[in-house]
């Protein structure tokens, strides 16, 4: 059963209190954490949506953005086609590509945006090891390091652990081969490996009549024993249902520890049973639509939970419009979100259609709660094509694809937005559009300063970067945080004095991505509980339930009443 409005505020209104016994409470602080007024973020709002239809195909309800369109700006080089991308502790972006597409032989580089510059990052081995992690799925810890599980060919079943601070490196065989698996951050740091397929390339319909590439098991790797558990089963009904069209499953962490998974179209509830063992609790409602994973590729976003952080919400938008899609099928323009937290009765409420059809977006939470949806195609789908064809970059240049070149086409380049505060996209026509096609193989990270970087693209030989601004930044001048710490702990309150002409109201915590393939492992954000709001100092809360704050990296970013973001400070979370 889902708690009133009025037990919630008043589980809210005793956290502040005994947060802050000593401190005399701001009108202003109270006013922001209690939501008495609906206001863009509120939990009243989110429990207001009301379904859209999409049967007529008209259009959704949209927005007009303020702040105006904002703008793209190239990023230069990036040395490699950056086809996974990590955002480190200090800011800087840790990419890296398949074999020979950049930089030597095994291709990784570091990307300072500040300066629109890269280095070659290790040597000709990269953050690889020597071992092709093409492919493979990867997140970050609290450490600044990088974890790598799976990839390509012969190097299917390694997993390699970089660290960004000291350039260790380090690697180990997995049990089993993962070609495109899902990974997650447990509560306590471990990391959950799911799915994948055994046998690169092997993962979607030409290979529905050969189940012997399939790996419907999962591993859970101990960073701190070096250890992986061995393969488990307990997901493989799942897993082997929604073959072949299951590979790079979303694995999120619900705020009761558990897991929910979704692959295909299936959506699975596992309890965590213990340090490594999990089990099926309930099956949710299958996204409606075709499957929605490689290469039918959707994009999907935890919205940003609120406190008391009980209730989270996913969005699963695009993918094709039909199974088996093949060149030339259109792109779905649906989306949905469903309530993890709401049990067997969840349901996905439609709040498309989108103003575009997309598939092979990239879809991340911006600096003010929003989700913005980037790159990818209106028809088609993800893999690579041998017809040849040109690439105009829209540039002027342009370049001749002979072999592995794009199976998605008709381009998407204007994001869009979406306010999970109001269930509304950016309208058509309302936001900069794109430098150039970001198709298979590309990224999209938001970086400390409240951009968004987009990179890659190995359909369209693409080693450069380019940056949007987007129009919050636009909105009225940025409050700035003037200290903050870079290591904070569970469960306290961080005091971050700040400068702004205009009064800070609301925090945010947006985990450093770490992304590839349309897919951001362990993506989420958490509006923070603000404490006190006295002479330019906010306190916040961070949340003591590392269920829905697991170790890692993230950006906390304070905004201004008119919902400008600062510029984040990179916090670490053991
Ligand atoms: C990026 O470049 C800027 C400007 O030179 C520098 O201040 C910053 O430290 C660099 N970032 C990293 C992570 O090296």
């Amino acid at each position: 059963m889902r708690p009133s409005l009025a037990s919630l505020l008043l589980g809210v209104a005793l956290l502040i209190f005994s947060a802050s016994a000593e401190r005399r409470i701001g009108a202003q602080a109270l006013n922001t954490a209690n939501g008495d007024e609906p206001r863009r973020g509120s939990r009243k709002q989110l429990l207001e949506w009301e379904p859209v239809s999409t049967a007529d195909g008209g259009p959704g309800d949209t927005f007009v953005p303020q702040g105006g369109e904002g703008s793209w700006e190239s990023g230069g080089d990036t040395g490699i086609i950056m086809i996974h991308a990590c955002v480190m502790s200090k800011g800087d972006v840790v990419g890296w590509s398949a074999r020979n597409m950049g930089l030597q032989e095994y291709g990784s580089a570091v990307y300072n945006a500040t300066t629109r510059s890269y280095k070659q990052l290790l040597d000709e081995c990269g953050v690889h090891d020597c071992k092709n992690s093409f492919c493979g799925a990867q997140t970050t810890t609290a450490k600044s390091e990088v974890l790598i599980f799976g990839g390509h060919a012969d190097h299917i079943n390694w997993f390699r652990s970089y660290d960004h601070g000291t350039g260790g490196l380090w690697s180990t065989q997995m049990t089993s081969g993962r070609w495109y698996p899902g990974v997650a951050t447990l509560p306590d740091g471990k990391v959950i490996v799911v799915g994948g397929v055994a046998d690169s390339g092997k993962a979607g319909y030409h290979v529905e009549d050969d189940r012997s590439v399939d790996n419907p098991s999962y591993e859970v790797y101990d960073p701190i024993a070096r250890k992986f558990t061995g393969d488990n089963w307990e997901m493989s009904e799942q897993l082997a249902a929604a073959f072949p069209i299951h590979t790079y499953p979303h694995v999120l962490l619900t705020p009761d520890g558990g897991l929910a998974v979704s692959a295909g179209k299936l959506m699975v509830k596992y309890a965590r049973t213990g340090p490594t063992t999990f089990a099926k609790t309930y099956d949710y409602p299958s996204r409606p639509g075709a499957p929605w994973s490689y290469p039918q590729t959707g994009v999907g976003a935890l919205l940003p939970m609120l406190p008391p952080y009980d209730q989270l919400f996913f969005l699963a938008a695009g993918g094709t419009s039909q199974d088996r899609a093949k060149v030339g099928t259109p792109a779905s323009d649906a989306a949905e979100i469903i309530e993890l937290t709401e049990g067997p009765e969840a349901s996905w409420t439609s709040v498309g259609p989108m103003p575009y059809p997309r598939v092979m977006g990239d879809a991340l939470v911006l600096c003010d709660g929003t989700i913005g949806i980037f790159g990818g195609a209106q028809e088609g789908l993800a893999g690579w094509s041998k017809v040849a064809r040109n690439v105009d970059y829209g540039d002027g240049t342009s370049w001749y694809c002979e072999e592995k070149c794009s199976k998605a086409e008709v381009e998407v380049f204007e994001p869009t937005i979406f306010d999970p505060a109001t269930g509304q996209w950016s309208e058509k026509g309302t936001l900069a559009t794109m430098l150039r096609p970001r198709l298979y193989h590309s990224v999209a990270v938001l970086l400390p300063d409240c951009t968004v970087m987009m990179a890659g693209s190995d359909v369209t030989n693409d080693k450069t970067a380019e940056i949007f601004s987007p129009p919050y930044l636009n909105k009225g001048p940025q409050p700035v945080i003037v200290e903050a710490p870079t290591v904070v702990t569970a469960g306290t309150e961080v005091t971050v004095p700040y400068m702004s002409p205009d009064p800070v109201q609301r925090a945010i915590l947006i985990r450093n991505a770490a992304v590839t393939h349309s897919m951001a492992f362990d993506a989420r954000a958490l509006w923070l509980e603000v404490v006190s709001n006295t002479g330019c100092e906010l306190s916040v809360a961070i949340p003591g339930n590392r269920n829905v704050l697991p170790p890692g990296m993230y950006m906390l970013v304070i905004l201004s009443d008119k919902d400008v973001p600062s510029p984040a400070q990179i916090v670490s979370i053991p």
